[in-house]
């Protein structure tokens, strides 16, 4: 049977750790190629460059900060030069720098908004002025999919994480409004919301027994996320499987959403 993204080119910003690596390895698997952008540590991306194309795969690893405009456009065009253009782009690149509110410093908060808000501005920006010079291919219904990695801080508010939660609330409303934009161009725009999904960005929340217990109270489904539950989402999203799904957030969090201090509670 022919895998559901066959044919098909995928890129992902930030995928030499935790989500993004997920995400790159299961869109891999279901068939795309991949371009695996990574900001400064290039061994992750290039193994797994290695791995899938020795599996049958296609795949390459391109260095860019997405908060850099000039990188950007590189790496889009690293893109076009290696597989002639771009079917899904998955805008995930992300990190926490956290602090108490009066602590926080101005850098802090311009790194975590750059790279979480603004790096998924131009990275969007890119994606659909690629797709509209590419125009409509046998190989999707839509013109191109674009994925954007959101949280469940779009909606849960975060003690000590302002800016980490500003990106993420910035990106819901960032992504709806482009999905309300290009939607008649068939370029679908949606996201996925993780909960606490196991990766070297919340290790503190779970390397010990103590702090995955404390974690679990969060989590009515009871266990931690695993990063193959978002490759499998995101698969689904790039996917003609979702075609009629346009401008959504896909959260994929055990139920972290649900309020669980409320069952016994309120
Ligand atoms: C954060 C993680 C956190 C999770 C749930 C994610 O967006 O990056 O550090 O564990 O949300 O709170």
């Amino acid at each position: 049977m022919e895998k559901l993204l066959a044919n098909q080119v995928a890129l992902i910003t930030g995928a030499s750790s935790g989500i993004g690596y997920g995400v790159a390895k299961a869109l891999a698997d279901a068939g795309a190629a991949v371009v695996l952008n990574y900001h400064s540590h290039s061994g992750p991306d290039e193994k797994l460059a290695d791995e899938i194309e020795q599996a049958g795969g296609s795949a390459v690893a391109i260095q860019a900060d997405v908060s850099d405009p000039a990188q950007v456009a590189n790496l889009f065009d690293a893109s076009r030069a290696r597989f002639g253009g771009v079917d899904i782009v998955v805008a995930n690149a992300g990190l926490q720098k956290d602090s108490p509110f009066a602590d926080m410093t101005l850098h802090d908060w311009q790194l975590v908004l750059s790279t979480n808000l603004t790096g998924q501005f131009l990275t969007c920006q890119a994606a659909v002025k690629e797709f509209r010079r590419r125009g409509p291919t046998s190989v999707s219904k839509a013109l191109g999919k674009i994925i954007c990695m959101s949280s469940v801080h779009e909606v849960i508010p975060w003690a000590g994480h302002v800016n980490y939660a500003a990106s993420k609330g910035g990106i819901q409303m960032f992504m709806k409004s482009l999905a309300q934009e290009v939607a008649p161009e068939r370029i679908r725009v949606n996201s996925i919301a993780p909960g606490a999904i196991r990766t070297p960005i919340n290790r503190d929340a779970w390397d010990s027994q103590a702090a995955l217990d404390k974690l679990l109270r969060l989590i009515p489904y009871g266990r931690i996320g695993a990063v193959e539950d978002i490759g499998k989402a995101a698969v689904w999203l790039a996917s003609d499987e979702s075609d009629y799904v346009v401008g959504t957030t896909l959260f994929v969090d055990g139920g972290m959403t649900l309020y669980p201090g409320f069952s016994d509670n309120g």
